[in-house]
């Protein structure tokens, strides 16, 4: 049993979950800016094995396989103070346009029955451009960071595209390599822009200003785990007509069956995705059939219900090139990072 789950989870734990996670983070902060706080906090975190963990994808070397997911530094706050737990990549957002506040609190919730969080945080960001002046005084340049982009909820579906495009241009000096969110539950109308009519018009505007670029940033889809077969084979078919480096699988899920949690515990928390354990098979699900389907020709970072080093290695040996984290870091602990780098490779 870790510090973590043995002191640091039973206290957080009663605390509400979006008040946790400030705690946590400003912790974090603190520890960091005290001095030869950068040191120890490496030092606490880092693998206990030596050894090479990078790892190139779409033409980034990334310092090793373990990303963290979208949504916890929304604001490109705190990659510093992240990079010391061992991350090699971090993905902030999603970030849009302007800045909005989201939707009402409370809006994240954790089901402890389930290892599992509902969250309906609703993009609450401070807006691209507070984002891109973050990351310009970043002190770190070793983690590789991803730009998770977004549309403002007020922005219709039918001009989304503009949304995504302004987000790709303030961010791209800053950033590594680009998400393109469009698998949130918790903005009315965002999965739409994953249908057909939606998808070519949204990603080709992007693309082609990338391809004038004199250096392109990769550019991955992150997918929703609920959608249907023919949905999920024609946005492949149109990722690699558009030479789209490739995809994150996946994001949270609306569905609830299987839950240990009752109907009587959850129906009054409300909306919302959820992320965690009751996420993994089915997120496994998606990676294996992208893997067979696109044959390497996009590369995939899988996303969804990896708590322990053991699934870190399925997702690896089932054809993920990257993996993020983040529902696993709320049940298990910072350590989590070091220990997947530590046994993922056993
Ligand atoms: C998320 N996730 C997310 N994803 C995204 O693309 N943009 C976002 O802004 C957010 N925000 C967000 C907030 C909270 C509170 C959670 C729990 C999750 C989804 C996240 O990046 C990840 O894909 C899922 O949580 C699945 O991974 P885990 O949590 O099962 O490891």
């Amino acid at each position: 049993m870790s510090l973590y789950t043995k002191f640091g989870k039973p206290f957080l734990f009663h605390l509400g979950g979006e008040e946790a996670h400030w705690l946590t983070i400003a912790s974090l902060r603190l520890a960091y800016q005290f001095p030869g706080g950068k040191m120890i906090l490496q030092q606490l975190f880092q693998p206990s094995i030596k050894s090479d963990f990078q790892t190139e994808v779409a033409g980034i070397l990334f310092p090793n396989p373990i990303g963290l997911a979208a949504g916890f530094d929304k604001n490109a706050e705190f990659t510093d103070e992240l990079a010391c737990l061992g991350f090699g990549s971090i993905e902030v957002g999603t970030v849009t346009p302007r800045p909005q506040l989201g939707n009402p609190r409370p809006r994240l919730f954790r089901l402890p029955a389930d290892e599992a969080l509902l969250n309906r945080m609703g993009f609450n960001n401070e807006g691209v451009h507070a984002a891109v002046n973050r990351l310009r005084k970043r002190k770190n340049r070793e983690v590789i960071i991803g730009g998770n982009i977004g549309k403002n909820k007020s922005t219709p579906n039918e001009e989304a595209w503009k949304d995504y495009l302004t987000c790709f241009r303030v961010l791209a000096e800053e950033v590594d390599y680009f998400t393109i969110n469009l698998s949130s539950p918790n903005t009315v109308g965002l999965r739409q822009l994953l249908e057909k009519e939606f998808l070519m018009p949204l990603l080709e505007p992007i693309q082609n200003e990338n391809q004038k670029r004199n250096r392109p940033k990769p550019l991955f889809l992150k997918i929703s785990p609920d959608m249907e077969r023919e949905q999920f084979e024609s946005i492949l078919e149109a990722l690699i007509a558009l030479n789209i480096n490739g995809i994150v699988a996946t994001n949270t899920t609306i569905h609830r069956q299987s839950l240990k949690t009752t109907e009587e515990e959850i129906v009054p928390l409300g909306s919302g995705g959820i992320s965690g354990l009751p996420l993994q098979k089915c997120s496994l699900e998606f990676l294996k059939s992208i893997h067979s389907k696109t044959n390497g020709k996009l590369a995939i970072i899988s996303s969804g219900g990896i708590m322990n080093p053991e699934e870190g290695k399925v997702r690896l040996q089932n054809g993920a090139n990257l993996i993020q984290l983040y529902s696993g870091l709320v049940y298990y602990g910072p350590s989590l990072v070091g220990n997947c780098l530590d046994r993922m490779y056993q």
